[in-house]
């Protein structure tokens, strides 16, 4: 965690993973399960490429490796849900929640860091959030969070349970030295870790604990270089590290990854996928950071059609009456979640079961959109007053498909089709403005 080091390219990291599996193995780790708890945080997919490599190469038998592919392929574990409480995590969020256990253990430390009483700050974490609604934490407890529908059921939640978090959305400014302990938990990408780090250095206290989760090594090439530049830049805004805890974080596999990886034939458990635990003091004060997110989602729209959370990216406005969703990837489901992906760049419809599509009227696919979750809310939805028959053709076809691929994901996380007694939430997310039933009639 010292020294600063380089992105290891993509050679080097398979050896690292080859080493690392090979060591695993020698331990009398053989299971596919075993073997992804035992590395850190290698993915599936990974995991199996470097046993077909120690394979080919006699480094292990070829029946290990083939014994692992055909627990990885089979398709028999029962799927255990994660919070049900939230709408579903978006690729377009990057939302690893933690496990309930993890969670726990968490705001834990936290409380442990802050023995004389205190406030904690709890920043980019929905899934902690709702889970610090139902505990005895003895601490006042504050979200900062995104402006999202997730934030919006917290909210909801909030209320309920006679409001024991304080909720703020960090467009509306940055709290400063509020807290005495700060859990953040950013997307594993430096362009969201250094301004999310800068925003709790500056809500925490002096003498005050900042908890974050990292990627571990085996997470991708870059993994360890960028824990080390998040820790050199946490220095330079006052931190230090007093404790420094690897693989100490247990996350759900969110339904998007499940697809992702179903897509390419493979099962994982359900929480194999873990994060480093950092923590600092803050030992001097801090400079005001100019804001707390990455420019990322500006220009998608968000709508909800039974669960499934629709974001489609705003564009001109097209004048045509036709519109398509085109495929990207066979079957739809893009099979990984990495961000590096170059197919993602292509997506201009992307839903919470990580299917993409491209699509050259992303307005009419919004309209259409919006009238499925109105109809879900038991309204019924005039997109365009002045339409031709042939736009209202197209928006009744696009609708089919978009109420057929909810069905077809709410099949996959394991539940019946709800669309009509779900109450759905449609809104843009490019801005604080809401859709509405009064916002539904859409110039065409
Ligand atoms: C890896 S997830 C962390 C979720 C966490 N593990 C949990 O269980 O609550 C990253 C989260 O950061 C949120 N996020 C990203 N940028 C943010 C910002 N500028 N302010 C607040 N939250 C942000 C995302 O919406 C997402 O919920």
């Amino acid at each position: 965690m010292i020294a600063s080091r380089r992105s290891l390219s993509q050679v080097a990291f398979a050896t690292l993973i080859d080493n690392l599996t090979k060591a695993a193995i020698m331990d009398g780790a053989t299971s596919f399960a075993t073997l992804l708890r035992r590395l850190p945080g290698v993915y599936p997919t990974e995991l199996l490429a470097s046993l077909d490599r120690l394979a080919d190469r006699e480094v292990i038998e070829p029946a290990v490796a083939m014994s692992v592919r055909r627990q990885a392929t089979a398709n028999g574990a029962a799927v255990i849900e994660g919070r049900s409480l939230l709408p579903l995590p978006h690729p377009l969020d990057y939302e690893w929640r933690f496990t309930p256990d993890a969670s726990r253990s968490l705001l834990n430390r936290a409380t442990d860091l802050t023995p004389n009483g205190g406030d904690l700050l709890l920043f980019g974490t929905p899934g902690l959030a709702v889970e610090a609604l139902t505990l005895p934490i003895g601490r006042r407890l504050s979200f900062l969070a995104e402006n999202n529908s997730v934030t919006d059921r917290v909210f909801a939640l909030n209320q309920a349970t006679g409001e024991p978090l304080s909720i703020a959305f960090c467009s509306a400014g940055l709290p400063r030295e509020s807290a005495d302990a700060v859990l953040l938990d950013p997307p594993w990408y430096l362009d969201f870790v250094r301004p999310m780090l800068a925003a709790a250095a500056h809500a925490c206290r002096l003498g005050g604990g900042v908890l974050i989760s990292l990627p571990p090594d085996g997470a991708r090439p870059s993994a360890e270089a960028d824990r080390q530049a998040a820790v050199a830049f946490a220095y330079r805004l006052g931190l230090e590290v007093i404790d420094y805890s690897p693989l100490a974080i247990g996350y759900e596999t969110p339904f998007f990854e499940r697809n992702a990886l179903a897509a390419a034939s493979i099962y994982p458990p359900p929480q194999w996928r873990r994060g480093d635990l950092v923590v600092f003091r803050k030992s001097r004060a801090t400079t005001r950071p100019s804001s707390a997110s990455s420019s990322r989602r500006r220009d998608w729209t968000e709508v909800g059609i039974g669960r499934m959370r629709l974001f489609i990216r705003e564009a001109g406005n097209v004048r045509s009456d036709e519109a398509r969703l085109v495929s990207l990837v066979d079957g739809d489901i893009l099979p990984t979640v990495s961000r590096r992906d170059p197919r993602r760049r292509s997506a201009n419809v992307w839903t919470s079961g990580n299917r993409v599509f491209q699509t050259d009227n992303p307005q009419l696919i919004l309209e259409a959109a919006i009238s499925c979750a109105g109809e879900a809310m038991g309204s019924s939805v005039q997109p365009s007053l002045w339409g031709t028959i042939r736009r209202r053709e197209t928006l009744e076809r696009v609708a089919a498909e978009l109420r057929a691929l909810a069905a077809i994901e709410e099949q996959e996380e394991g539940k019946t089709p709800a669309i009509a007694t779900e109450r759905s939430v449609a809104w843009r997310t490019s801005s604080t403005k809401y859709w509405s039933r009064s916002t539904a009639t859409i110039s065409g």
